[in-house]
């Protein structure tokens, strides 16, 4: 009967502007897998690693995961003012290390991605689309310039950056946001609403050995995939940073648009230092006394740990596996190699 149907849900429009980078990876697979998100489009910008790594990564990653029909393209090259700083150190040579990866199914979108975003978002109805930034702001500083109509036609941006109380490319500064600070600048004083899903937020997104079963039990070629880049980013944060199990920043953003319940944000005001000799890349969050009723900035403070990853595992399932991905696990690929003894077969390179 018509009385007992429950209306269905209105898919949430988003732009994903990533640099993969292994947990921009899991964002682009949770974003896809799951029915509350419909991906308008993907663009990548300099970051974990140069352009041209971070596209291929990409495109590889959208074979994996067998996403199809919606453009992506690549931004920008280098941040506003600074140098390229590259996070080698956690993300491997290729920027995605640890997989082999395979070729691209599809072409890059012809347009520069600061172009598919502006095109994308005034193609839209007012206030349905959100962006999803999960890596430095270039491309979203330069489009809120191009066109800055879209800062009043945006529904939202969601980013992964900054944090309060915690940094991880120096003390106090995050990666994404300390790589081009001009740029986050300009995203988080362009008079949009920003909810910054920082790494108060994202150090709580640890991919547990419990997770790690989880994901493996999911029995696909794409959960084997995301197994084998949690095993990499594992170890670099390990050696790197000294954590046990790593956390897996970008996801959480996509999160927060799935189900804002999933994350507890506060509402505060949030600026950006540009100058400091110390503290460049800070995201200062004044918590002195109530976010004034104009504060459009809003920091992510809590996970739903379970929930969040029951929000992964879900997608993963939905996703279940995809005709022609092009990719091999690293334990077949060794087998083939050498199928007497698997265990000490040649691993093959990227
Ligand atoms: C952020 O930096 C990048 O290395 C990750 O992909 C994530 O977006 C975490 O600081
Ligand atoms: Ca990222």
């Amino acid at each position: 009967m018509a009385e007992d149907r429950v209306p269905a849900r209105v898919p949430k429009k988003i732009i994903l502007d990533c640099d993969p980078g292994h947990d921009d990876a899991v964002a682009m697979l949770l974003a896809h897998g799951n029915p509350d998100i419909d991906l308008l489009a993907v663009t990548t910008v300099v970051g974990n690693q140069t352009l041209p790594k971070v596209t291929r990564n990409a495109l590889a990653v959208a074979r994996i995961a067998g996403i199809t029909g919606i453009p992506f393209a690549a931004g920008s090259p280098r941040p506003l003012l600074r140098e390229i700083e590259v996070a080698e150190d956690i993300h491997g040579e290729s920027g995605l290390d640890g997989p082999m990866l395979p070729e691209p199914s599809f072409d890059l979108d012809e347009r520069h991605a600061v172009d598919l975003i502006i095109d994308t978002v005034m193609a839209h109805e007012p206030g349905t689309v959100t962006l999803v930034p999960t890596a430095g702001l270039t491309n979203i500083a330069l489009a809120a310039r191009k066109e800055p109509r879209i800062v009043e036609r945006v529904k939202e941006v969601v980013l992964m950056g900054g944090g309060v109380h915690v940094g991880n490319w120096s003390p106090v500064a995050e990666f994404n946001i300390v790589i081009d600070p001009e740029a986050a600048d300009i995203v988080f004083s362009a008079g949009w609403d920003v909810v910054m899903v920082g790494l108060d937020l994202t150090h709580q997104a640890l991919a547990t050995p419990e997770v790690a079963a989880r994901i493996a039990a999911v029995g696909t070629g794409p959960a084997a995939f995301v197994g084998e880049l949690l095993d990499f980013f594992g170890r670099t944060y390990q050696d790197a940073q000294g954590f046990d199990a790593p956390p897996v920043h970008d996801p959480c953003a996509v999160a927060y648009v799935i189900d804002p319940t999933v994350v507890r944000t506060v509402q505060v005001p949030i600026t950006i230092e540009t100058k400091g000799e110390h503290t460049l890349g800070m995201t200062v969050a004044d918590f002195r006394a109530p976010a004034p009723a104009d504060c459009r900035t809003s920091a992510a403070m809590e996970l739903d740990h379970g929930r969040f990853w029951d929000l992964v595992v879900d997608a993963l399932e939905r996703i279940g596996e995809t005709p022609d991905t092009g990719w091999t696990p690293r334990a077949a690929a060794a087998t083939l190699t050498d199928p007497e003894n698997a265990d000490t077969a040649v691993t093959p390179e990227h």
